[in-house]
C-alpha cells in the first residue's frame, strides 16, 4: 500500500481502518435510554389501551433499541466510517455512475421550504413547488427529445416497469395485444426482470464481435407480437450502438415501441437526444446523472418521459401549468400511481438544482468529460487489462482480466477487491455477462487526470503483484475493516433480522 503523499482521489487515510466489529443498535441499547424528551405538558397522559382495542393491540412487547442521541450518532457515524462512499474517494463501478454530487444540491434539498412541505397540501398553496416540478418535466424532456414525462417513479427498476405498462396500455389501447419485448443479451438485469414483471416473455439478441446490436438476428427476431425493444445507448459494455437509427425502422416497422432505458444517459447529455435517435419511452437515472448520492438503498428517482402518442397513458397526478397558474392533473387514459404522493420529492429538486447549474453547455461537458475520462482509462491500462472490445468506448470502459488469470491464476475479482486496500472503490466485477473476467470502470467525469493516474498506477501494481506475490491478491482486501467476503453465501443467506442472526 502507497503512504506518500500523492495528489489525487485515492482515499489514502480512511478513518478506523482496522476489524474490530461494531456492534450492532440492539447490542448498544440500555433499557429506558432515549434519543428525545418530551416536555411536560400537564396534560395527564392516557394509555394506549384506553385509546385502541385490545384486538389490535400487538401483544408481543416490542422490540426496540434504546439509545441515547448521542450513542445513535457514535453508532451511526463510526458505521458511515468503515464504507466506502463518493465523498471518500474515486469510486468507479461502472454501470453504477457513482460520481461526486456537489454539495450545493444538498443545500438544495436541505431548504426548508421545499423540505418541510406536506406533500398532500392543496395546489393553491405549493405553487412553488408545482412549479419547480413543471420546469424539471420541461428541461428533461428538451434533454431527451420527448413530448412529456412522469416524475413518480422511485428509481431506475420502478421507471422500467412504468414504462412497459406504459407500453402494454399502448398496445391495448390499438386492441393489439403482444406478447413479446426484446433485449439484448448485454442488458442490464433489471431489463428481463422488468419484462417479466410487465407482463411479457424476454427474447433476448445476441450481440455482434463488435459488442453491439446483432442487426440481422434483430431482424429475425422481430415479429407481429413483438410489443417493443428495451435498450441502453451507450450500451453497458460502454458502446453507442451506431445503428440505432437502423434498429429504430425495424422495431416501428413491426408496430413495436422502442424503450430507452437511460442510466447511461450522463454518456450523451446535451449530445445526442433519445428522441433523436427513435426511442418512444425513456427512463432516467436521476441519482446518476443528476447529482443524488445512491447505492445501499438510497432514494433515486426514476422519471419516464414518453413521446406524444404515449402522453394520455402517463401515471398521475401530474403538475401542470394552467393560464399561469399551476395545477395536479391526470391524463385521460392514465396507467394510475405508480408511487405514494408525487415521488422522491427531494431528489427532483436536486436534479433541477443540478441542470441548472450546469446548463445547457455545462451539461454538454458533463458528458463530454465522462467519455474521455474513460477512454484515457482504457488507453492508459491497454498494456496491463485489454478493453473487452477495442475501440473508443463512451463513459465507461470494459477490460478483461483473462490474460492476468491464465498466466497467473489471478482473477479479475482479485484486482478489484485489492484496489479497495490501496484507497479506491473496486471497480464492477463479471458484468456485463458476456465478457470473460470483466472488470467495467467508470471514472465518471468528476475524477481528475491526477486521480485517474493514480488509480491506472494502482491497476498496474496490482497486475505487477500477481507475478511475484499471487496469494496475497487472493486475500485482498487486507486493510479495510471488512476483508474478503464469501458474496455467493452472502446472497443466498441473508441474515435481515436481529432474531435471525441468534438463530
Ligand atoms: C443499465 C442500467 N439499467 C437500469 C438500472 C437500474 O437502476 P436502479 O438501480 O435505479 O433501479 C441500472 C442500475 O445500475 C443500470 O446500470
Amino acid at each position: 500500500m502507497m503512504t506518500a503523499a500523492q495528489p489525487g482521489g485515492r482515499a489514502a487515510s480512511i478513518p478506523l481502518m482496522g476489524h474490530e466489529v461494531e456492534p450492532t443498535m440492539f447490542e448498544l441499547s440500555v433499557r429506558g435510554r432515549s434519543a428525545a424528551q418530551l416536555r411536560t405538558t400537564g396534560i395527564a397522559p392516557r394509555t394506549l389501551e384506553s385509546m385502541v382495542p385490545a384486538s389490535h393491540l400487538n401483544p408481543e412487547p416490542l422490540v426496540t433499541a434504546d439509545l441515547a442521541e448521542r450513542d445513535l450518532v457514535g453508532h451511526v457515524t463510526r458505521l458511515s466510517h468503515r464504507q466506502f462512499s463518493v465523498d471518500l474517494g474515486a469510486y468507479p463501478l461502472g454501470s453504477c455512475t457513482m460520481k461526486y454530487n456537489p454539495k450545493f444540491c444538498d443545500a438544495v434539498a436541505a431548504d426548508p421550504g421545499l423540505a418541510s412541505v406536506h406533500p398532500g397540501a392543496p395546489a393553491a398553496m405549493v405553487q412553488g413547488w408545482l412549479e419547480l416540478l413543471v420546469t424539471l418535466e420541461e428541461r428533461l424532456c428538451a434533454i431527451t427529445g420527448m413530448a412529456a414525462a412522469t416524475l413518480q417513479p422511485a428509481a431506475g427498476a420502478a421507471g422500467e416497469l412504468t414504462g412497459l405498462l406504459l407500453m402494454r396500455a399502448f398496445h391495448q389501447a390499438n386492441g393489439d395485444e403482444r406478447r413479446r419485448v426484446i433485449i439484448p443479451d448485454s442488458s442490464h438485469g433489471t431489463n428481463p426482470a422488468s419484462v417479466t414483471l410487465g407482463g411479457y416473455e424476454v427474447t433476448t439478441v445476441p450481440s455482434n464481435e463488435r459488442g453491439l446490436v446483432d442487426l440481422d438476428a434483430l431482424r429475425a427476431a422481430l415479429g407481429p407480437d413483438v410489443a417493443g425493444i428495451m435498450l441502453t445507448n451507450p450500451n453497458t459494455i460502454g458502446l453507442f450502438e451506431e445503428q440505432i437509427v437502423e434498429i429504430a425502422e425495424a422495431v416501428h416497422d413491426v408496430g413495436g415501441l422502442l424503450y430507452y432505458d437511460g442510466a447511461n444517459l450522463n454518456a450523451i447529455l446535451g449530445v445526442v437526444r433519445p428522441g433523436d435517435m427513435g426511442f418512444d419511452i425513456v427512463h432516467m437515472n436521476l441519482h446518476k446523472t443528476f447529482a443524488t448520492p445512491h447505492g445501499g438503498g438510497g432514494p433515486g428517482a426514476g422519471p419516464v418521459a414518453v413521446s406524444s402518442r404515449l402522453e394520455q397513458f402517463l401515471p398521475g397526478p401530474r403538475a401542470t401549468r394552467v393560464d399561469g397558474r399551476y395545477e395536479w392533473m391526470t391524463p385521460s387514459a392514465s396507467i394510475g400511481r405508480v408511487h405514494g404522493w408525487h415521488g422522491n420529492a427531494l431528489v427532483l429538486a436536486r436534479a433541477l438544482a443540478y441542470i441548472e447549474v450546469h446548463g445547457g453547455a455545462g451539461l454538454e461537458r458533463v458528458a463530454q468529460h465522462a467519455v474521455l475520462n474513460a477512454n484515457w482509462l482504457r488507453r492508459r491500462l491497454a498494456d496491463t487489462l485489454p478493453a473487452a472490445y477495442d475501440r473508443p468506448c463512451m463513459h465507461e470502459c470494459v477490460l478483461s482480466a483473462t490474460s492476468v488469470k491464465s498466466a497467473l491464476g489471478v482473477r479479475g475479482l482479485d484486482i478489484a477487491k485489492a484496489l479497495l486496500d490501496e484507497g479506491f472503490h473496486a471497480p464492477t466485477v463479471y458484468f456485463p455477462l458476456i465478457v470473460d473476467e470483466a472488470l467495467m470502470f467508470e471514472p465518471t467525469e468528476t475524477e481528475s487526470p491526477q486521480t485517474l493516474e493514480a488509480l491506472a498506477a494502482a491497476v498496474e501494481s496490482i497486475v505487477a503483484r500477481a507475478a511475484t506475490d499471487p496469494e496475497s491478491l487472493h486475500r485482498a482486501p487486507t486493510h479495510t475493516p471488512v476483508s474478503r467476503v464469501d458474496e455467493a453465501r452472502a446472497a443466498r443467506h441473508l441474515i435481515a433480522t436481529e432474531d435471525d442472526a441468534e438463530r
